[in-house]
């Protein structure tokens, strides 16, 4: 196949998804960023000044205008629906809210089996409405740039319901999976049906891909991830490739989980930092670059993106990305940056 030319970020971006082999010839790697929509840009927290995150993200008209603001300075390739994975707990009645400064927080935890029995597990995605308007504004404002829509993976959602706050080992809810196993079998289970009707819906409302972002996956032994984890991930990939929605799963703190990860079915696996990507061949990826990167000027981020293209060899099925969320503290010029290295990379 000779280079395909003239090519917008969405044939970009969809091109690396249907290539398992690397022997597409993109005119340049795709890219995007995680988080690339909010504190790091200016506009965005003169939006966030006036509005409450859980009103933004209720909001269909502003949530594509911070989506856009992104698009409008950097020649990025793909487009991410501006929501969060917590929506599905806040719709199921859990009590979700972001106090100033802080992570997240959840009213009600799942510590009994009445408080599971009390979430409004039917119709979930009924109440979700305003996430598949703001995807299917999305597609409308940006038709040339990839579209993601996202959710969280049944495991980190199940982080956040049953410890009640974010961050740290989440050594409450790892506890439960042994204390109560029933109980967070059930969870999971009633999450994985929720996780694959919220992102069909996305698709439906015009996402061309969904990610599943299972930032606490990597707090798992591999051993357990396969048994307790895995199930419900495979169910995920395994409707959305009947659906035929392309699928990215990005697990953060990974690196142990490759060998399970690689076998779930999803169409790309998104990594962090601490994957070597010479390790994942027969599989599109995205992702590796080091957030803090960003920070360090030019050099660094050449560096960091030349690493990249070494580790790929010869293949070009990669989308760049961070390996986490971009840095609320990064400068704007140095995602410009980023863009010229990609570009140089070819
Ligand atoms: O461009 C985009 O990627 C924006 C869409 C997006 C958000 N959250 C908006 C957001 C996405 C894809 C997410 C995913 C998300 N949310 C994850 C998985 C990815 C990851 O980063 O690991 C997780 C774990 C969450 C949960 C969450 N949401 C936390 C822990 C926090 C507080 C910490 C923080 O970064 O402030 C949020 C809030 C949040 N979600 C913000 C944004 C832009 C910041 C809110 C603000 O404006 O103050």
């Amino acid at each position: 196949m000779g280079p395909m030319t003239n090519l917008d970020g969405r044939a970009r971006v969809l091109a690396v998804l249907r290539d398992d082999a690397g022997h597409s010839r993109p005119d340049r790697l795709p890219l995007w960023l995680m988080r690339q929509a909010g504190r790091f840009l200016p506009e965005y927290r003169a939006v966030r000044a006036d509005v409450p995150f859980l009103d933004l993200v209720r909001s269909p008209d502003l949530c594509t205008e911070v989506a856009m603001q992104p698009l409008r300075r950097f020649d990025l390739d793909a487009t991410i629906v501006f929501s969060d994975i917590l929506v599905i707990p806040d719709a199921l009645g859990a009590g979700l809210s972001f106090e100033k400064g802080d992570g997240p927080k959840i009213e009600r935890p799942l510590l009994s089996d009445a408080a599971v029995d009390a979430l409004q597990w039917d119709g979930v995605c009924d109440r979700l409405g305003y996430v598949y308007d703001a995807v299917a504004a999305l597609r409308k404002a940006a038709p040339g740039h990839a579209l993601f829509g996202f959710a969280g993976s049944p495991w980190t959602l199940f982080c956040y319901l049953t410890q009640g706050a974010g961050g740290g080992e989440f050594a409450v809810a790892r506890a439960a999976l042994w204390a109560h196993p029933e109980r967070s079998r059930r969870v999971l289970d009633h999450l994985t049906d929720a996780v694959i009707e919220h992102l069909v819906r996305q698709a439906r409302a015009g996402a061309d891909v969904v990610q599943v972002f299972d930032t606490w996956g990597g707090l798992l032994p591999a051993a357990d991830y396969e048994a307790i984890v895995a199930p419900g991930l495979r169910r995920i990939a395994k409707r959305l490739a009947a659906e035929g929605i392309p699928s990215v799963f990005y697990v953060r703190a990974g690196a142990h989980l490759v060998d399970v990860t690689r076998t779930l079915g999803f169409t790309a696996l998104s990594v962090d930092s601490t994957v070597d990507l010479a390790r994942l061949v027969g599989v599109p990826t995205q992702g590796n670059l080091d957030n803090t990167r960003l920070l360090g000027g030019r050099a660094s981020i050449a560096e960091g993106v030349a690493r990249i293209g070494a580790k790929l060899g010869g293949r070009r099925n990669h989308i760049v990305n961070l390996g986490h969320g971009i840095l609320p503290s990064t400068p704007p010029d140095a995602v410009s940056i980023l863009v010229d290295e990609v570009r140089r990379l070819g």
